[in-house]
């Protein structure tokens, strides 16, 4: 009898660690790697199992690396870099900029930095929106560049392109490599288009103001075919608004009226970056928005959402769950 308890004790036992392991290693993983799919509205856990921040960011896609850059605003650093090769995965590469890289960064808040790649310089080129102090009264641009996307950045300036004030920006790099910052000016009013100079270091040209007096934020921009694509939000701070996007044939113009897309909250998001997501089937288009708590910061999470072209100069938004892009064919799979 006792060696049949023995026997019964060893079975349950090692049957139940089995069953644990069995049950657990997959599930752990699942939870760090968020379940094989993105988990929109989550937060978002990067290999070492530690949460992502990266808001307000911008996306590079180097070899089969996608580059995440974003703001973190922890502990003195200010923008973030994380690589994945199917979007759901995402390493922790490094900090690019911080309280101490540079004393005009002592007191500073950046936001929104966004990095492209210039051929000629061999540099990577970032752009973002500083504050200087607690409020957003700075309302300026600065440049940071570096050799290499995953080291720290050597800040260039900060400074109001053409004078005029600078709060949300993005760059874009068009396909014949002549780089765009887009900002918004006036006390947010107007949307201003500057061509970079060749090094990406500087604004060359103001090319234009887009819907002057719009109150437009948030620019993410596309190119699909013959068409680029702006969207922005509105400006109700860290409240979503109603998205809504353009479409022209030239980054200078002219570009259509603006139209309404996704729902009256953008699905509670603000735009930051449109992802291409070129596939051996399609290229596919994914939103990238910040869904901002504004009391709590560090509780904001991201929304990734497919858009759906209709025609040449339609788009749309549509809320899912959880979205699954398949690197090699290019669909997003919901
Ligand atoms: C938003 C802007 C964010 C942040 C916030 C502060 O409108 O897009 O980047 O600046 O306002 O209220």
């Amino acid at each position: 009898m006792k060696v049949f308890n023995g026997l019964n004790k060893f079975f349950n036992y090692n049957f139940i660690v089995f069953l644990l392991l069995f049950i657990s290693i997959p599930d752990v993983k699942g939870e760090i790697n968020g379940n094989k799919k993105i988990i929109n509205g989550t937060e978002l856990y990067d290999t070492n199992g530690h949460v992502i921040n990266a808001h307000g960011g911008g996306f590079l896609k180097i070899g089969n690396y996608y580059y995440w850059v974003g703001e973190n605003r922890k502990n003195g650093v200010f923008v973030s870099c994380y690589r994945s090769t199917d979007l759901i995965n995402w390493e922790f590469r490094g900090d690019l900029l911080t309280r101490q890289s540079h004393p005009e960064l002592d007191k500073a808040n950046i936001e929104r930095p966004k990095v492209i790649y210039n051929d000629k310089t061999k540099q990577f080129v970032m752009w973002m929106h500083y504050e200087y102090g607690r409020d957003y009264s700075y309302a300026r641009a600065a440049v940071a560049y570096s050799s290499d996307i995953e080291k720290p950045f050597t800040f260039l300036k900060n400074f109001r392109p053409f004078g005029n004030m600078s709060r949300d920006c993005t760059l874009f790099k068009d396909t014949d490599s002549v780089a765009y910052f887009i900002s918004s000016a006036r006390e947010n009013y107007d949307m201003c288009v500057y061509k970079l100079t060749d090094d990406y270091l500087d604004a060359k040209e103001y090319i234009t103001t887009l819907w002057p007096g719009g109150h437009r934020e948030a620019p993410a921009l596309l190119k699909r075919d013959k068409y680029y694509f702006m969207m922005t939000s509105g400006c109700t701070g860290w409240e979503p608004n109603q998205a809504k996007y353009a479409y022209a044939k030239s980054i200078i113009g002219p570009w259509s009226e603006l139209i309404n897309i996704g729902d009256s909250t953008t699905f509670n998001s603000q735009s930051t970056f449109i992802l291409p997501i070129e596939g051996k089937t399609k290229t596919s288009y994914l939103y990238v928005g910040d869904r901002w708590d504004g009391k709590k910061y560090f509780n904001s999470t991201y929304i990734f959402l497919p858009i759906e072209f209709t025609n040449d100069t339609s788009m749309k938004l549509n809320w899912t769950d959880k979205i699954s892009p398949d690197m090699t064919t290019g669909e997003l799979v919901k």
